[in-house]
């Protein structure tokens, strides 16, 4: 079988260069584009970031600059308290050379899916801004992608950022709730499992080894986030949100889902919770998965030696 086509949209942070080094590194998986959305850090610095990740990488991978802001309210601030003040805990990574594609993200979106119809896999791990915007401009592009999977949202449990919302819903509601009415296949990966998926020192130490260029990385940046983790749910090691909405893509049959119309609040304190609802279009709902599958999956790929 061919490798999944799949392009990441992005906010790069460490959980995010995790996804991104997984899927570089996963042969099953053929990662054909990045685009970048404010969220974790600032919209120029995930540009920025997410350059850095493919050129560290050595891949030929194009990256589309996105959205700086959100699409309606006022920007609610970014997390560097979680990622470090570049994205990538206390590492800093030299001043990407290569440029980033001429287009747009939302254009970058829709030309890739057009190119190849009901074959291009978006996986969302930030904020939904570039999606809504895609989806705005080129409303086919909700008949040419073959899926979307988002990493977002707590639907059965309580929120990382308020007590309600999930981070990547809870900086751009308003676009989430455009991504989830689109008619367009969606499974929403959320912290009901992602919470509960982690890794830890000594699971990236043989990457380190093995890749000692993209694992070193890895294990640098990555302290930072896990000492955030130590401090704030008391685990050794960090959640593995933005791997497992990958891993969703290329292998849902690791996940359980429960499809029902999903809606995101739009003000109030528990502006943006997303909730199961009565009425509206049904997508994917993940309620539980294979923990240890879904880990070994993520682990195994990386430990290869398939990245510098
Ligand atoms: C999500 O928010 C960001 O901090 C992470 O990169 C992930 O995409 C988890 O709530
Ligand atoms: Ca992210």
């Amino acid at each position: 079988m061919s490798p999944l086509p799949i392009i990441i949209d992005t906010d790069p942070g460490v959980d995010d260069a995790m996804a991104i080094l997984y899927a570089l590194a996963e042969p099953e998986i053929d990662l054909i584009g990045l685009t970048s959305v404010f969220g974790n850090i600032n919209g120029p610095l995930a540009a920025l970031n997410a350059l850095r990740l493919v050129e560290l990488a050595g891949a030929e991978v194009p990256v589309a600059v996105g959205a700086s802001r959100p699409r309606v309210q006022d920007p609610v601030g970014d997390a560097t308290y979680v990622h470090g003040e570049g994205g990538f805990g206390t590492v800093s990574l030299p001043h990407p050379s290569r440029l980033p594609d001429p287009r747009p993200a939302p254009q970058f979106l829709a030309k890739m899916c057009a190119a190849r119809p009901g074959e291009v896999t978006l996986v969302a791990v930030g904020p939904l801004t570039n999606l809504a915007a895609a989806l705005d401009e080129t409303p086919e592009i909700a008949r040419t992608v073959r899926s979307v999977v988002v990493m977002g949202g707590a639907v059965r449990c309580r929120g990382n950022v308020t007590p309600y919302a999930e981070a990547n819903i809870w900086q751009d509601p308003h676009a989430a709730q455009r991504v989830f009415d689109a008619e367009w296949p969606l499974t929403l990966v959320g912290l009901d499992v992602t919470e509960r998926i982690t890794c830890n020192a000594a699971d990236l130490a043989p990457m380190a080894e093995r890749s000692p260029r993209c694992g070193a990385f890895l294990a640098d940046a990555a302290a930072f986030y896990f000492d955030f983790h130590k401090r704030t749910a008391g685990i050794d090691g960090c959640h593995l949100h933005d791997p497992a909405a990958v891993i969703a893509a290329h292998d849902p049959s690791l996940f359980t889902q429960q499809t029902a119309p999903l809606a995101v609040t739009l003000d109030g304190d528990a502006i943006g919770q997303t909730r199961e609802a009565e009425t509206g279009r049904p997508n994917d709902i993940c309620v539980d998965a294979d923990i240890e599958g879904v880990r070994a999956r993520f682990l195994s790929a990386l430990h290869a030696g398939r990245l510098p």
